[in-house]
């Protein structure tokens, strides 16, 4: 019983910490679009691996690696003001045609505006059927050092001709 009554003292004194140190870092929310254009001309996304034709998909091999350097846009159309770009890779890691999803590893770059020079690192898992899809953020450099949070990302349009996709960003960073 007395163990049993530690833990707990234990428990709610880490639970203390944690709400002060939370207490003391700003949260910034984030709201932007991502335009991972893999359509020719000017393409910001393209595949430099192809795994073998699978039954995942269309267009779509669990093996295929994509680079990225993606726009970062204030509004869903690619010509509105620009806040940075999405700089990385992502991968199709999983084999059920029923659950396909990447794996994406960007690094956010901010070009523009108060956060301009920092970034945000994300590394996810993104099941890009789902509606609403969450992100780990896993660090951060610049005025986002030692950031941490989530994204709450949605297909905002997706254009099966070109294979383009615009997708939403809501970004809940602590830093
Ligand atoms: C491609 O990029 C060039 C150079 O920036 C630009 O002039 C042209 O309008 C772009 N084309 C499209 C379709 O975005
Ligand atoms: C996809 O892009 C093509 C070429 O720009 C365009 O003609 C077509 O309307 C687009 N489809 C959708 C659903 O937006």
């Amino acid at each position: 019983m007395a163990t049993f009554n530690g833990t707990i003292i234990l428990l709610l004194s880490l639970a203390s910490v944690a709400i002060l140190a939370a207490g003391k870092e700003p949260t910034t929310r984030l709201h932007f679009y991502m335009h991972d254009k893999i359509s020719n001309p000017n393409a910001t996304a393209v595949r430099v691996a192809e795994g073998p034709q699978t039954s995942t998909g269309p267009g779509i091999n669990f093996g295929d690696i994509y680079v990225v350097d993606d726009l970062l846009t204030t509004g869903p159309s690619p010509s509105s003001p620009l806040v940075g770009r999405a700089q990385g890779f992502y991968a199709m890691a999983s084999q059920d045609p029923a659950d396909v999803a990447l794996m994406l590893t960007v690094n956010l770059v901010f070009t523009e505006g108060e956060y301009k020079g920092s970034t945000l690192a994300i590394l996810s898992r993104d099941a890009i059927f789902s509606p609403v899809r969450e992100l780990p953020v896993v660090g951060g450099s610049g005025a986002f050092r030692l950031a941490r949070g989530y994204v709450l990302m949605k297909t905002y349009s997706f254009n099966q001709t070109l294979g383009d996709a615009v997708l939403e960003w809501d970004v809940y960073v602590m830093h």
